[in-house]
């Protein structure tokens, strides 16, 4: 969710009033993923490095979140949304966090849909807890290397029992990743927008999963082995 800032200034408004509009945004794109039934939509909330902005500005983002929550949980409960998060929220500040672990908890139990907000997140900042959580466990003989592969890797990562992602959308023109599910999205599907979020619409997202209904999912193999076999021409006599 790219451009909340830019969007802002260039109305001459401050950039506070940018991330309002985004939040707003927020609401209605969980809204339109529920109409089109996808089953998981996870949102670049806080990076790991947004920490570095000014200190009103990151103030303000989490005062932002702690509203967000507070008047939205119940709209996730009715909506039978469950939330998680992905990051390190226990280095948020305790309102929010408190905010954030009263949703999780009031959502845990739904299956249909699930909401992921990437908060105080960082994919090489996950990459190494999860380095570190399973040097640990083989020390303590939980685990054995010479049985390493992705899944078994992968459950040390935040994004444990979440599917990999099958389409990355990113607003505002970027053409990065700045350090989001950089494993996960190995094969991900990219679509660069360059709409900044708060004027992101249903629209546009229907467009962006239009476009990549369209990609040739290959995963290394030949289109040939991908694509199903064209018939047989049939002769008529
Ligand atoms: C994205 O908008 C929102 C957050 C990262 C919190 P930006 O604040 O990055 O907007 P720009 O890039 O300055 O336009
Ligand atoms: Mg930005």
């Amino acid at each position: 969710m790219d451009g909340n800032g830019r969007w802002a200034r260039e109305r001459g408004l401050p950039r506070i009033e940018g991330h309002r509009q985004g939040v707003e945004n927020v609401r209605r794109i969980v809204e339109v993923a529920r109409e089109l039934n996808l089953p998981y939509l996870t949102l670049y909330a806080f990076s790991a490095e947004n920490w570095r902005r000014p200190a009103e500005e990151v103030g303000a983002l989490m005062g932002l979140l702690e509203i967000f929550l507070e008047r939205y949980t119940r709209e996730l409960e009715q909506n039978e949304v469950r939330l998680r998060v992905i990051g390190r929220p226990d280095k948020l500040p305790e309102r929010p966090r408190a905010c954030l672990d009263r949703a999780i908890a009031r959502t845990a139990h739904f299956t249909e849909r699930t909401i992921v907000l990437a908060l105080n997140y960082g994919s090489r900042q996950e990459t190494l807890e999860a380095v570190r959580a399973y040097t640990e466990a083989v020390r303590t003989g939980r685990e054995n290397p010479a049985e390493l592969d992705w899944p078994r890797f992968a459950r040390y990562l935040y994004t444990d029992g979440l599917p990999d992602p099958d389409l990355i959308i990113r607003t505002s023109g970027e053409n990065r990743l700045s350090n989001f599910l950089l494993l996960q999205a190995a094969y991900a599907e990219m679509y660069l927008s360059p709409v900044y979020w708060p004027d992101f619409s249903r629209a546009h997202l229907v467009e962006a999963i239009e476009a990549y209904k369209l990609r040739e999912r290959r995963y290394g193999q030949t289109g040939e082995q991908v694509r199903p076999p064209t018939p047989e021409p049939v002769l008529h006599k």
